[in-house]
């Protein structure tokens, strides 16, 4: 095989630039070593003026050309890319699989038995080195290739193992679409600043830099977020008022209710093709 790139990233959109963006930073690949794939030549160009990889539009060229390659196409796209590219999908290949929902089963029924598959669930701070990505491997998976994951989505933040596939859909609903409940989160209270008498500037500001200090306790302390929320809630105090509110409007309930809803998702999209 001619193995003349360390990783091949095919779709590089979002994900795969962050990927690219961290690989370099790390030193864990030089430029050289990437070839990466998209759709469109405005893309491709993109990613090669900015980053000096190769790319190419050509995904079995990537996969020709590279033993490691990251799928971070949408769902919808995957059994197309790999309808293309596995002729050529043999033993010496590892495919790392970023899309939500799309489980092994359905990677191997795409890409046929020879190659070596891991998924991985990484969330959008990766695209600032502070995302969290969760690593699936059967349990045959040879350590070295195990490890390779790790190291590569290291590169963009922090790694934990799962060994149950079937959390991967709950993990896609908790950390892969986290950061949007965050950003809902800060949405409100900005918008609640700015109703109730504040400049946009200083509820933007205010928001966070709280959602910053608050994230950033429960990191420094390692106490539940539930023991600190107590601690903050004194007896009919302003925090208590607040609190009481949320509970009564099911607060708590209705984050447990858009994570299912996030984690159903991602079992639709294992069905989509
Ligand atoms: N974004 C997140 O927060 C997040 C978190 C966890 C997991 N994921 C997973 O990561 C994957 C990528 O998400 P994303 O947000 O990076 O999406 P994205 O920005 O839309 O990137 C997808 C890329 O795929 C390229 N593409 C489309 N069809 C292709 C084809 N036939 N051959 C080669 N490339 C093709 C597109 O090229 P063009 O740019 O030229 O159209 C685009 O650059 C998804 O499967 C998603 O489930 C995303």
């Amino acid at each position: 095989m001619n193995n003349r790139y360390i990783i091949g990233i095919i779709g590089a959109g979002n994900m795969g630039e962050a990927l690219i963006k961290g690989l370099l930073k790390s030193n864990l690949v030089r430029s050289y070593e990437i070839l990466a794939s998209a759709k469109s030549a405005k893309r491709v160009k993109f990613l090669e003026k900015t980053y000096g990889i190769h790319t190419t539009r050509d995904n079995l060229a990537v996969t020709k050309a590279c033993d490691t390659t990251i799928l971070s196409i949408k769902p919808q796209d995957m059994s197309g890319v790999c309808a293309d590219i596995k002729p050529v999908a043999d033993i010496n290949h590892l495919f790392i699989s970023i899309a939500a929902g799309i489980d092994c089963t359905k990677l191997r029924q795409f890409l046929g038995k020879k190659p070596k598959l891991i998924r991985v669930m990484p969330n959008l701070p990766s695209v600032i080195d502070q995302g969290v990505s969760v690593i699936y491997c059967g349990a045959k998976m040879p350590e070295r290739y195990r490890r390779f994951a790790h190291q590569i989505f290291q590169a963009v933040g922090q790694t934990v193992d799962v060994r149950d596939e079937k959390l991967m859909d709950v993990v896609t609903g908790l950390s892969g679409t986290g950061p949007a409940y965050i950003f809902a989160l800060m949405e409100a209270m900005e918008t609640a600043g700015k109703k109730f008498g504040l400049s946009q500037k200083m509820a933007r500001m205010l928001t966070i830099q709280t959602a910053v200090g608050a994230a950033e306790m429960v990191c420094q302390t390692g106490l539940p977020p539930e023991e600190l929320r107590n601690r903050v809630t004194s007896k009919k105090g302003t925090t208590w008022a607040a609190m009481n509110h949320l509970k009564d409007r099911g607060f708590w309930k209705t984050i447990e209710e858009a994570i299912l809803a996030a984690t159903k998702r991602a079992k639709v999209l294992r069905n989509m093709d």
